[in-house]
């Protein structure tokens, strides 16, 4: 009988060079790297160019990686046009994912699925998401776009396209732990998308266009806003208990626990909490303390419970909340990070191509005569 691997859990599909979960210590590594040890000395844009290119930059290659970057972030008018008049009813991945379309539809690099011309439109979109992002949450607080500053690495500029401010350093640096943090995790379901579509010779706008799609879900990506959610229902620690209680009676899936790899704790998450805990002592959101008293209370009685554990949307969730972002705004955020690991994919997949085409088991009706045309 054929076997049926639903949801394709424990099923490899192929190889990768670009991350891996090493289980014995529990740890995450890009190309051989632990993520605590990145998160612990570089940038965003180092790690970027470590997914990309297979190595950590020199200083000449961050320079002109960084310089890049910043050059191309601007939004020609057309897309901050766009992003202007979407309806603000909207999801921001609807927008993002509507942005990066027409982003497509004007690149006029080479589109011969090339290594050199992939690179070029990855680093667009590496350049251009935030700008996106940011322009989106300030018209749904109708507020007039923030030119990019040149002049600040990636996570300052996003701030500074949000805010018109740099928060302290210990802010930004929790923000960049964040985004260096969810830029990769192997065959994850956006990363798989964009790699099923790669895999017909499609171009790379279109899958990451479908990789967008794929990280909305609250399965998925969608969980870091959820896990806000969850926490603004509960509303105070002392609620945890009664609030779990009903959750679990309803049967409803704790949002920001739980994974389909990582059993026994996601190994990112020790080191996204330790962020937060920096982030909440220099917080000046009047509720900060009291959010964190919440949040550690759910996980530990999601865990007494369910022996469940977080995972990287758990922290991630509250500690964007506590940086000012609008709850919408939190599964964007992963996508800025996450189109390194996704582009990072699809170049990996058009260097030994095969395209991407399993098989279900029938379960409908037999096969059976058509009824005479006419009759009932
Ligand atoms: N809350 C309550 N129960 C849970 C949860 C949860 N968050 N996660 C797993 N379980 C239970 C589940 O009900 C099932 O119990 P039983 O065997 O009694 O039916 C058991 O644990 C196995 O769960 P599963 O859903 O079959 O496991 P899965 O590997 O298919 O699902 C998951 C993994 C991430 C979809 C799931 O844990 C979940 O829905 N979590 C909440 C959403 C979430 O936080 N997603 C973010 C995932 S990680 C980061 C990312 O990709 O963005």
């Amino acid at each position: 009988m054929t076997q049926i691997h639903r949801g394709l859990a424990g099923v490899v599909v192929d190889t990768t060079g670009i991350s891996t979960v090493v289980t014995e210590t529990n740890s995450l590594t890009y190309r051989g790297y632990p993520v605590q040890d990145l998160a612990a000395s570089r940038s965003f844009e180092e790690v970027a160019h470590l997914l990309w290119y297979g190595e950590l930059p020199t200083t000449t290659q961050l320079r002109e990686l960084e310089a890049r970057e910043r050059a191309l972030r601007p939004l020609d008018r057309a897309a901050a046009e766009i992003v202007a008049r979407l309806p603000a009813t909207c999801h921001p991945m609807d927008v993002l994912r509507t942005v990066i379309s027409y982003l497509g539809t004007q690149d006029l690099t080479e589109d011969d699925g090339s290594l050199a011309a992939n690179r070029a439109k990855s680093l667009a979109l590496l350049a251009r998401l935030p700008t996106v992002v940011a322009a989106d949450q300030r018209r749904r607080r109708r507020l007039d776009p923030i030119p990019p500053d040149p002049s600040l690495g990636l996570a300052e500029n996003f701030f500074h396209m949000c805010f018109g401010a740099v928060p302290a350093p210990e802010v930004v640096r929790c923000f960049e732990i964040s985004l260096i943090l969810y830029a990769e995790h192997s065959f994850n379901a956006s990363t798989f998308t964009a790699r099923v579509v790669t895999s017909t010779l499609s171009d790379l706008y279109s899958a990451v266009t479908a990789a967008v799609g794929a990280l909305k879900g609250p399965l998925h990506g969608g969980a870091n806003e959820a896990v806000m959610h969850t926490l603004n229902e509960i509303g105070e620690p002392e609620r945890v208990g009664a609030w779990l209680d009903r959750a679990l009676a309803e049967k409803r899936k704790i949002m920001g626990f739980g994974h389909r790899v990582y059993k026994h704790g996601d190994s990112r998450v020790p080191i996204m909490s330790q962020a937060l805990g920096r982030l909440v002592a220099v917080s000046d959101d009047p509720r900060a303390v009291r959010l964190a008293e919440l949040h550690a209370a759910l996980e530990k009685a999601v865990f007494d419970r369910k022996g469940i554990h977080p995972n990287l949307d758990y922290p991630a969730g509250l500690a964007y909340h506590l940086m000012g972002f609008d709850i919408p705004l939190f599964t964007p955020i992963f996508v800025m990070s996450r189109i390194t690991g996704w582009t990072a994919h699809i170049a990996e997949q058009l260097q030994a191509n095969v395209l991407i085409r399993p098989l279900g088991t029938y379960t409908g009706p037999a096969q059976r005569d058509l009824p005479v045309a006419g009759r009932a």
